[in-house]
């Protein structure tokens, strides 16, 4: 949701923030621009347009003088996407140039005063109060790190800026409430939404505290929060640059569903004891809390949503502990509950979910203890939530979720055998047969991704259906709403995920013979019922793809892509198959897979 990118060093700046730009492309891709600050600090020169970073550097020179600028990838939420709406944005004077991620509240309140004092707005951005707000306090005489911390106080509401002025040779962030990260390089420093956009050049970071002001110049970063100086930690970033690149693939997403088996054994490595049973998640939860826990919440959005109505089912079935999962969006922790006997999950690949991080927040004011299960170290939830957990599925730049949604469930299936068994209500036995099972993931998604031909085959037969319907029962229902959800959001189809059994109370009046099904028919995913549901809709002449492990049904598919045997596990297994399908299906349509319209990665507004 928009990408920001600041560099300050020794090169040329122009490359390096078009490049890094391009990395975070995936954030947002309706406008792009970018602001460098010339060597002698006589000017800033702003290059912006509307359309993809392409779209930019046909416009951009092909090299600069500077050494130091900030760049922007928009997803637009005030204003058209426009040249004039393009980041960054700057005062009347061409003095002072910002870009943004986030949401300007009090926006209107303070154009208005700023409009009173004879400021003039070319766009309809909420951003653009800011460079004239740094500009006034820039006139009072305010360098640029007081200016911008005065500006920061003013505003209402999520914001990482990066800005840079004429007379500071060198760029001022800060953050509120939205991803902000620091990369120290040698001799070159960089701030970015997130560590994509400058991981060739340094991996070693910083995360700055809301409200910390980063002043970054070519030979240090330094951090002031409240007047006072500050140290911030400095991690390294643990994947390697061609982790986040497409490595020959058409699409990142094609690249990720096939990382799955990959990152499938990051997620479980050292985490299984198959002889004792149990996990090692290194999360540090009381004992005595575990067994009081009397409910857990999970919360969530998209398909980080369908994880956590997956993992309900199982923490249910093995840890005897009521779960309630909830839409980050439409979660309220309200009274009757008892929040000291609450645990409550947000579950977000990237950790910077705007409705999660709300959500999450609003449980732990209530009391309750709040744990993040996320891919993003460093990230808001990892860092606010009492404890993290990560999935370790590596970067995902899709931004359709794929090997992210299998490592959520791995990780959460982890999560119900360490609660049941520290709940006394797993036994050994049942524990061994699940951990087996987690072990035998990478290979068995393996084996349904080696059917990828086959699938490529099925999609283009069915693709051109009027609406697809996706059906499973139990642990196959939330991979039916992720199936529908993946191709509604790449092919641009109308898609929808059904629980099998409710198809007879009202969506079988939309199944035609030009609706295809997709169905569940694994364990876990009650087949014997679900057949049932299947026959409902063939004998109204929709045609049926079983994803399917159920060798007694198949007789009554149209075509049956094939899921090895894991148990509880298999409908997990079977959603790979899906995803290539909604792959192949938006691939023959040419759909812009890996940015689709409308869409962002990162969703960081509410
Ligand atoms: O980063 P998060 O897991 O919190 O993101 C939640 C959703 O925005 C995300 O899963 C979205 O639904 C995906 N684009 C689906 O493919």
């Amino acid at each position: 949701m928009c990408g920001i990118i600041g560099y300050v060093g020794e090169s040329d700046a122009l490359p390096i923030l078009t490049d890094g730009l391009k990395n975070l492309e995936y954030r947002g891709y309706d406008s792009a621009g970018i602001a460098l600050r010339d060597g002698e600090g006589d000017s800033l020169d702003v290059y912006k347009r509307a359309g993809e970073i392409d779209a930019l550097r046909e416009h951009l020179p092909e090299s600069s003088g500077s050494t130091t600028g900030v760049g922007h990838t928009r997803w637009s939420t005030h204003g058209e996407p426009t040249d004039a709406n393009a980041h960054p944005h700057a005062d009347e004077s061409g003095e002072v140039a910002v870009v943004h991620n986030g949401i300007i509240e009090n926006y209107d309140e303070l154009k208005s005063e700023l409009e009173e004092r004879g400021h003039q707005f070319l766009s309809e951005t909420d951003t653009e109060v800011v460079p004239h707000l740094v500009e006034e306090e820039l006139d009072d005489g305010y360098d640029l790190p007081d200016a911008v911390e005065r500006v920061a106080d003013r505003l209402e509401g999520s914001f990482a800026l990066g800005v840079v002025s004429t007379d500071f040779d060198g760029l001022v962030a800060i953050r509120q409430d939205s991803p902000l990260v620091v990369g120290i390089g040698d001799e070159a420093n960089f701030i970015a939404s997130d560590v994509t956009a400058f991981i060739e050049h340094t991996r070693n970071v910083c995360y700055p505290e809301d409200g910390d002001v980063v002043t970054v110049t070519a030979d240090e970063v330094s951090f002031r929060h409240d007047g006072e100086v500050v140290e911030r930690p400095v991690d390294e970033v643990e994947w390697e640059a061609e982790a986040a690149e497409k490595g020959g693939y058409d699409h990142y997403m094609l690249k990720e569903i096939h990382e799955q088996p990959q990152a499938l054994r990051q997620t479980i490595s050292g985490r299984l004891d198959e002889m004792a049973g149990d996990v090692d998640l290194d999360i540090d939860l009381p004992e005595e809390y575990v067994a009081s826990v009397e409910e857990i919440q999970i919360v969530a959005c998209g398909t980080s949503y369908h994880a956590g109505l997956y993992a309900k089912r199982l923490l249910e079935e093995f840890a005897d502990v009521r779960v309630n999962v909830e839409v980050a969006s439409e979660y309220e922790f309200t009274g009757g509950r008892d929040p000291w006997r609450t645990l409550v999950f947000a579950v977000t690949q990237s950790g910077e979910t705007a409705d999660t991080l709300s959500a999450m927040r609003a449980a732990s004011r209530a009391g309750a203890r709040t744990l993040a299960v996320t891919n993003t170290v460093g990230s808001t939830a990892a860092r606010e939530a009492d404890h993290a957990l990560y999935i370790r599925a590596g970067p995902e730049i899709g931004v359709a979720a794929t090997k992210t949604f299998s490592s959520q469930v791995a990780t959460l299936s982890m999560l119900s055998v360490y609660f049941g068994r520290q709940r006394g209500s797993l036994s050994v036995d049942r524990a061994q047969t699940l951990l087996e099972h987690i072990r035998g993931l990478p290979g068995a998604i393996q084996q349904l991704l080696d059917q990828e031909n086959a699938i490529r085959e099925i999609a283009g037969e069915y693709a051109d259906g009027d609406a697809f319907f996706f059906v499973g029962r139990y642990l196959g229902t939330p991979v039916a709403l992720e199936g529908a959800l993946k191709l509604k959001e790449i092919a641009y189809v109308h898609a929808e995920g059904f629980a099998a059994g409710e198809l007879k109370h009202g969506p079988l009046a939309l199944v035609t013979p030009e609706t295809p099904v997709l169905a569940v028919l694994t364990e876990g995913a009650r087949p014997d019922e679900t057949l049932n549901n299947v026959k409902e809709v063939e004998s109204r002449g929709a045609p049926v793809v079983g994803f399917s492990s159920y060798e007694r049904g198949e007789k009554y598919l149209d075509t049956v892509v094939g899921v090895p045997e894991l148990g509880l596990l298999e409908p997990l297994v079977a959603n790979a198959g899906m995803q290539l399908f909604a792959y192949y299906v938006a691939d023959g349509m040419g759909r812009a897979i890996d940015k689709p319209r409308n869409l962002a990665k990162s969703v960081t507004v509410e």
